[in-house]
């Protein structure tokens, strides 16, 4: 059963400027609200309430926004969009993963008994799942988009740029991980406690290995607009 949010909001929640760029040509009638470090965009995207937001890096500016963005504008759903590192070798500079789920892959508290890594006591789970229906519904909007390759399977947060070609097989063989970032896992965390529809939109910039930093730089313009593009086929299907 595919779920209908016609009329509510949606928060979207981008990492770095020229990721939330991509998202604001995208929007109309444009309104800005700051709060603490944040500066909340609200606005519209083909006719449906958004609000945007620019979360920085890392696992805890973005739950600390998420937790904001939830407070002030109680959005029905959260998706978090941008770019991200290919730790697959069936996956390209430019592609798009929508995440089925997310790990915290720095989170290791294994030392203790029945505990695995990656898994977060609070919530007895290594894998956070993103919403089915929004995975449903963003791989069928999806298809419109001719030109970008999709994925979809498990992506891994953590507060590291990956760049090394042994740190990211271990992310592959250890979690299933086919990207790899880092916020998803912490607006994931946030969203399940919150009990809010959330879903991941990400495409790659890089491959996470020793050229990721030159590829990341060059290509992150362009993988956003792939994102944002793959955001854009989704809001207009609901
Ligand atoms: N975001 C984009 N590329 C990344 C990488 N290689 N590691 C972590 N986060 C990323």
């Amino acid at each position: 059963m595919i779920k209908q949010i016609r009329g509510e909001m949606i928060g979207i929640i981008c990492a770095e400027q020229k990721e939330i760029n991509e998202i604001l040509k995208l929007m109309t009638n444009k309104n800005e609200e700051n709060f603490r470090s944040f500066k909340f965009i609200k606005g519209e995207i083909n006719n449906h309430d958004c609000t945007a937001v620019l979360s920085g890096v890392g696992k805890v500016s973005s739950a600390i926004c998420t937790q904001v963005l939830i407070f002030k504008y109680s959005p029905d759903i959260i998706l978090n969009v941008g770019v991200a590192g290919g730790i697959s070798e069936k996956i390209n500079i430019g592609d798009v993963v929508i995440a089925n789920n997310v790990v915290q892959h720095d989170f290791d508290v294994s030392i203790f008994p029945n505990r695995k890594r990656g898994e977060i006591p609070a919530l007895s789970l290594v894998q956070i799942p993103c919403s089915t229906w929004v995975i449903e519904k963003i791989l069928n909007s999806a298809k419109s988009i001719s030109n970008v390759k999709v994925h979809n399977g498990t992506i891994v947060s953590g507060d590291q740029f990956i760049n090394c070609p042994n740190k990211l097989l271990g992310l592959n063989t250890d979690f299933g991980g086919i990207a790899c970032e880092m916020e998803a896992g912490a607006i994931g965390q946030t969203c399940f406690v919150n009990k809010v529809d959330f879903g991941i939109i990400r495409s790659i910039s890089d491959n996470a290995n020793s050229d990721a930093k030159i590829n990341f730089e060059e290509f992150i313009e362009q993988s956003s607009m792939n994102a944002a593009s793959i955001l854009s086929a989704f809001i207009r299907s609901i």
